[in-house]
C-alpha cells in the first residue's frame, strides 16, 4: 500500500463554503498521487482527464516507467539488464511472482508453462470456422476469450491456486493458439507444440513446422524473438492493461478479460503499431520520399502519423527501441542479411524526424514498435503476427495484472464518471406529434 506523504492539498468552493483535503500518496517512484477519494463526497465535483493523461487508476507493484529519462524497470529490474541477461521465461517468473527465480525455481515454472501447452481439441477446430482471410488477432481474441467457456466451473478467481494454474495455462497456450491462426491463414495443418523446446523455439516450430518436413529451429531467430518477448512483457497500466484489469474488476472470468486485453492491444495507437509502421515504411518506399511523408504526418488534415513513433510516457527515447535497433543490426548480420533496405529507410526516417521541430518540440521519439518489425520480418514472421507476437509477450504482463488486482482485498469494481454534455431532463413527445 501507499503511503500518504504527510503532504495534504485543500480544494475550496468559496461559493459554496466546502472545502475537501486531499492527501498526497507517495510511492516508491516517481509522481506521487494526489488521493481524491474524497472529492465527490466533500465538494460534489469529479475530476476530468479524458484519455487518463494525469490519473493513476491504481497502485502497483510490477513496473515503473519514467517517460523523461526513458527508463522502464520490471521489479527494479532495469529493461537493458534483463534484455542483456534474461530470459523469457524468467521475466515471466519475476513479472508473476516480484522475484528473479532460482535455477530449481525457474525449472519447476518452464515444466508448468510446458505441461499446458496443449490446447482442446474443440478449441482447435474452432478456427476451421473463421474465414480464409481472417486476421489473426480477431481470431486469437475470439479463441481466447472462447477458453473461458473451456475453464469457467473449475475457476474461482478467489482461490491462489486456481489463479496460479490460470496464470500457467494462458501463458503456455497462448502460443498454440496464436499459431493455428496463422497455419489456418495459410492453409497449413496445425502444429501441434514441441515441449523438448523452449518456449521460443516453441513458437517458431509451430509457426513454421510442416508435417511433411523435418523442421529446425534456428537458433538466432528463437534467441531473437525470446528478446523480444522480453522487451513486450509488460508496460505497467497502457490501454489493454487497464483493459483488462477493468474487465477483471468485474469478477469476469480471466480468459475473457484476457480476449479484452487482445483487442485493445490490436488497434495502430497501440500494439497495432508494428504492423502499421511495415505497412508505412513500404508506402514510402525510398529515402527519397521521407520529405513528403514527414509533411503528411505533420499535417493536421490528414490521418497519416509517423507510425511507430510517439508515446504518451516516454519523452525520450523509449528504452526498448534503442535495444531493438540494435539488435537489428546483430540479428540481420548473424542471418547475413546486412543489407536491408527497410532497416536503411527506418533508420533514415528516424535521423530526418528527430531533426524536424515538430518532433523535437513533441517529444516524439521511436517507440518500441518502430523497429520490431524489421525482425520480426527478417525471421520470417508475416506482418499480419506481429501483433499477435506483442499478444503472445504481453499476455504475462496482464496477467501478472490480473493477479495483482484480484488479490488485493481492497479491489473494486472499476467505474469511471463522465461530465455529462447532453440534454437536460424533458418530457417525451408522443410520436405523431414529433415534427
Ligand atoms: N506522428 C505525427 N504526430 C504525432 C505522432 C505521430 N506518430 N504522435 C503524436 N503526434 C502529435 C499529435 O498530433 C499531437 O500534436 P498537437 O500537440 O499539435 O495536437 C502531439 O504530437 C501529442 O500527441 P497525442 O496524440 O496527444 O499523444 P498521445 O499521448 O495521446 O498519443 C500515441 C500517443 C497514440 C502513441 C501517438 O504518439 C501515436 O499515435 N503514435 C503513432 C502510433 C504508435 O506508434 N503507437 C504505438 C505506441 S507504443 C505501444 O502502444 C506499444
Amino acid at each position: 500500500m501507499t503511503e500518504k506523504s504527510g503532504k495534504t492539498f485543500e480544494l475550496t468552493d468559496k461559493d459554496a463554503g466546502r472545502s475537501a483535503q486531499l492527501p498526497l500518496r507517495k510511492g516508491t517512484l516517481g509522481s506521487a498521487a494526489l488521493d481524491i477519494a474524497g472529492l465527490n463526497k466533500d465538494l460534489g465535483v469529479f475530476t476530468y482527464d479524458p484519455g487518463f493523461g494525469a490519473t493513476a487508476a491504481t497502485e502497483s507493484r510490477i513496473t515503473y516507467i519514467d517517460g523523461d529519462a526513458g527508463v522502464l524497470l520490471y521489479r527494479g529490474y532495469p529493461i537493458e539488464q534483463l534484455a542483456e541477461k534474461s530470459s523469457f521465461m524468467e521475466v515471466a517468473y519475476l513479472l508473476l511472482i516480484g522475484e528473479l527465480p532460482t535455477a530449481k525455481q525457474l525449472e519447476e515454472f518452464t515444466g508448468n508453462i510446458r505441461y499446458h501447452t496443449m490446447i482442446n481439441e474443440s478449441l482447435l477446430r474452432f478456427f476451421n470456422y473463421f474465414h480464409h482471410n481472417a486476421h489473426p488477432m480477431a481470431m486469437v481474441s475470439g479463441v481466447v476469450a472462447s477458453m473461458a467457456a473451456f475453464y469457467h466451473d473449475t475457476m474461482d478467481i478467489h482461490n491462489p491456486r486456481h489463479r496460479e494454474i490460470f496464470a500457467h495455462r494462458i501463458i503456455a497456450k497462448i502460443p498454440t493458439i496464436a499459431a493455428a491462426a496463422h497455419k489456418h491463414s495459410l492453409g497449413q495443418p496445425f502444429v501441434y507444440p514441441r515441449n523438448d523446446l523452449d518456449y521460443a523455439a516453441n513458437v517458431l516450430s509451430m509457426l513454421f513446422a510442416v508435417p511433411c518436413e523435418a523442421y529446425k529451429v534456428d537458433p538466432i531467430a528463437a534467441r531473437a524473438l525470446d528478446l523480444l518477448f522480453v522487451l513486450h512483457a509488460d508496460h505497467e497500466q497502457n490501454a489493454s492493461t487497464s483493459t483488462v484489469r477493468l474487465a477483471g474488476s468485474t469478477g469476469a472470468n480471466p480468459y475473457a478479460a484476457i480476449s479484452a486485453g487482445v483487442s485493445a492491444l490490436w488497434g495502430p495507437a497501440h500494439g497495432g503499431a508494428n504492423e502499421a509502421v511495415l505497412s508505412m515504411l513500404e508506402q514510402i518506399g525510398t529515402v527519397d520520399n521521407i520529405p513528403k511523408y514527414l509533411a503528411m504526418a505533420k499535417d493536421k488534415s490528414s490521418h497519416f502519423r509517423l507510425m511507430g513513433f510517439g508515446h504518451r510516457v516516454y519523452k525520450n527515447f523509449d528504452p526498448r527501441a534503442k535495444i531493438i535497433r540494435e539488435m537489428c543490426h546483430k540479428v540481420l548480420a548473424q542471418l547475413g542479411r546486412s543489407d536491408n533496405p527497410l532497416l536503411e529507410l527506418a533508420q533514415r526516417l528516424e535521423e530526418v524526424a528527430l531533426k524536424d521541430p515538430y518532433f523535437v518540440e513533441r517529444k516524439l521519439y521511436p517507440n518500441v514498435d518502430f523497429y520490431s518489425g524489421v525482425i520480426y520480418s527478417a525471421i520470417g514472421i508475416p506482418r499480419s503476427m506481429f501483433t499477435v507476437m506483442f499478444a503472445i509477450a504481453r499476455t504475462v504482463g496482464w496477467v501478472a495484472h490480473w493477479q495483482e488486482m484480484i488479490a488485493d482485498p481492497s479491489m473494486r469494481i472499476g467505474r469511471p464518471r463522465q461530465l455529462y454534455t447532453g440534454p437536460v431532463q424533458r418530457e417525451y413527445v408522443d410520436i405523431k406529434k414529433r415534427g
